[in-house]
């Protein structure tokens, strides 16, 4: 019998490290790309894309996750009482938004172990995993063309795109060979987490999109800890090889890093210039300065 993807896993415990010091008291997942936090984009993806639940695997110091997804009486009530009318129902689009469930990571222990404690809430489903870190911008939601790709041949899948040179280096990178019957599947012999440029398989980088079966879970138990000292997704999906068929998959859509700096400056002007209220003001702004 084939099961639906219906259950979304969000790893937000990491610490924020590359975008200190704004990170110290604020959650990365909370930092706002124009007017939303990074979060919410792949929470909002994952709607779009069929999900029905949504799983945050948060830690310490990220309650303000919680919050953002919750009813805010105060501002609510304060709202309503103003007639702020446009106010309030962004505010309550988030709160309405979705069945959300929340598992702790007691220690950061790399992202496989992240994904290892949503197992209870997934139980025997595929499911998908969103980084939200990696904000990607498609006409078709990414994950919806991966649940697509998944619907057609019920084996995991893993977002990749093509990165050059040394930048390779901080990525899951993919070993394989292209599938002969779709020109944007990747047949995935094999993977090695953040290798050396020297040492990467291929330029096949995995991106913040998974869907996998929930095999994954009994192998991450087993997977000894990988690069940085960590408990690696990467070399949970590799274990997987084993029995299961996976694929990469070359989706559409220009995807941000937005867990870091630049890529989050980048992401804001390309956001912000697409915007209907301010899209047209920023781009006069951006014209007049003198570069
Ligand atoms: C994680 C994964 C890596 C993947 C990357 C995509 O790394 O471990 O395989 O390529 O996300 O953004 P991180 O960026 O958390 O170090």
């Amino acid at each position: 019998m084939t099961k639906k993807v219906r259950k979304a896993v969000f790893p937000a415990a990491g610490l924020g490290t590359r975008f200190l010091p704004a990170t110290k008291a604020i959650p990365k997942e909370m930092l706002a790309l124009v007017d939303k936090p990074i979060i919410q984009y792949g929470v909002e993806e994952a709607l779009a894309a069929g999900c029905e639940e949504i799983i945050i695997v948060t830690g310490r110091g990220k309650s303000a996750i919680e919050d953002h997804f919750d009813i805010s009486f105060e501002l609510e009530a304060t709202l309503e009482r103003r007639g702020k009318k446009e106010l309030l129902a962004l505010s309550r689009q988030v709160s309405n938004m979705v069945k959300l469930a929340y598992v702790r990571q007691k220690e950061a222990m790399g992202l496989g172990h992240a994904v290892l404690m949503a197992r209870e809430l997934i139980g025997d489903e595929p499911f998908a995993v969103i980084l939200p870190d990696d904000v990607i911008d498609a006409p078709v939601p990414c994950l919806k063309q991966m649940i697509d790709v998944y619907n057609q041949t019920q084996s995991s899948i893993l977002a990749t795109m093509e990165v050059d040179g040394p930048a390779i280096s901080a990525y899951g990178v993919l070993e394989g060979t292209p599938d002969s019957t779709n020109p944007k599947l990747f047949n995935v012999t094999g993977m090695v987490e953040k290798p050396k440029l020297a040492d990467a398989p291929s330029k096949n980088a995995i991106i913040g999109r998974y869907i996998l079966t929930p095999k994954i879970f009994e192998l991450l138990e087993k997977t000894p800890l990988g690069a940085g000292g960590e408990l690696q997704l990467t070399d949970g999906i590799k274990a997987l090889l084993a029995t299961e068929k996976v694929y990469g998959y070359t989706f559409d859509g220009i995807r941000h890093d937005a867990g870091d700096k630049f890529g989050m400056l980048k992401a804001t002007v390309d956001f912000a210039l697409k915007r209907e209220d301010m899209g047209e003001k920023f781009r006069e702004y951006l014209k007049s300065l003198s570069l």
